[in-house]
């Protein structure tokens, strides 16, 4: 029988550790959160991560600023609050109006307020093995796997997809836990032979129930980021968890699975930037 892992249960367990924390730390942590355009999914995204602070007891101040927005006034918010000795974290929601150049949002922000880890020198410290901040989703999985005790060290891990924000850390951090990694992508040519290999399969490729069971090894631990709504308005991931659950060892449900963590690793982070 598959375990299957329970990330609202995990993410639960660490928002409590961190309210815990909080409670004793005697001083206030603020993130601040901005959101330009009122895009529908952002601001679901956006109140989520506003409740997780209030639940933890971290002040969070809310910027929602129109769709018209320019970049040089986005940058002069950014700057603003790098300068504000009481803000801890700042966060701005993507995706961005295409009329304001996302990179050079993030590099604005400062890099030990970056409680995304999307600033260059965090993700660059990330592949040097550095302090700094880690994106959240990877972090989750790594806290995952963690706290159901699967181990990494040594293990063939296969990650498939190669964005900035998943793939490409996920596969600095299991390799900072001493996982033999391989990236696949678009481009991957036997997709199917490298991701047959992988003990642990880490998939964040954007495609509905794109990985099926000739994909995976028996007894492999898969991990799955992606989430979609299908025809008859049901969430789903990138695996097709149905088809795989024969197979695999332990498996990341959608809903349920890598999302709640994403936030829980967010308020990890402030937490982290209210202590240093
Ligand atoms: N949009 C989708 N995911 C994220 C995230 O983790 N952080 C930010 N800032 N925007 C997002």
């Amino acid at each position: 029988m598959a375990i299957i892992i329970d990330g609202k249960k995990i993410s639960t367990e660490i928002k409590d550790e961190l309210k815990e924390k909080v409670a004793s730390l005697n001083k206030d942590i603020t993130l601040c959160v901005i959101q330009v355009g009122s895009d529908p999914a952002s601001t679901i995204y956006v109140n989520n991560k506003k409740k997780a602070c209030e639940y933890i007891g971290i002040k969070s101040l809310s910027y929602e600023l129109p769709n018209e927005t320019t970049e040089e006034e986005l940058i002069g918010l950014v700057e603003e609050l790098n300068n504000q000795p009481n803000v801890n974290g700042i966060l701005v929601q993507l995706p961005l109006p295409k009329h304001i150049n996302e990179d050079k949002i993030i590099q604005t922000i400062a890099p030990h307020k970056d409680v995304d880890g999307f600033h260059p020198e965090n993700v660059g410290r990330l592949s040097i093995g550095q302090k700094g901040f880690v994106s959240c989703t990877p972090a989750g999985i790594v806290q995952l796997l963690k706290r159901y005790n699967i181990p990494i060290e040594g293990k063939e891990c296969v990650v498939v997809g190669r964005s900035n924000i998943v793939g490409k850390p996920i596969a600095m951090l299991m390799l900072r836990e001493n996982a033999t990694v391989t990236v696949c992508h678009s481009r991957t040519k036997d997709l199917k032979e490298i991701t047959k290999r992988a003990d642990i399969l880490i998939v964040a490729i954007g495609k509905p129930k794109f990985i099926t069971k000739e994909y995976v090894k028996e007894g492999a631990v898969v991990i799955d980021v992606g989430i979609h709504r299908n025809e008859d308005n049901k969430l789903c991931g990138d695996v097709d968890f149905d088809d795989v659950i024969e197979k695999v060892s332990a498996i990341t449900p959608v809903p349920g699975g890598v999302g709640p963590m994403t936030i829980a690793m967010l308020m990890h982070n402030c937490v982290e930037s209210g202590i240093a």
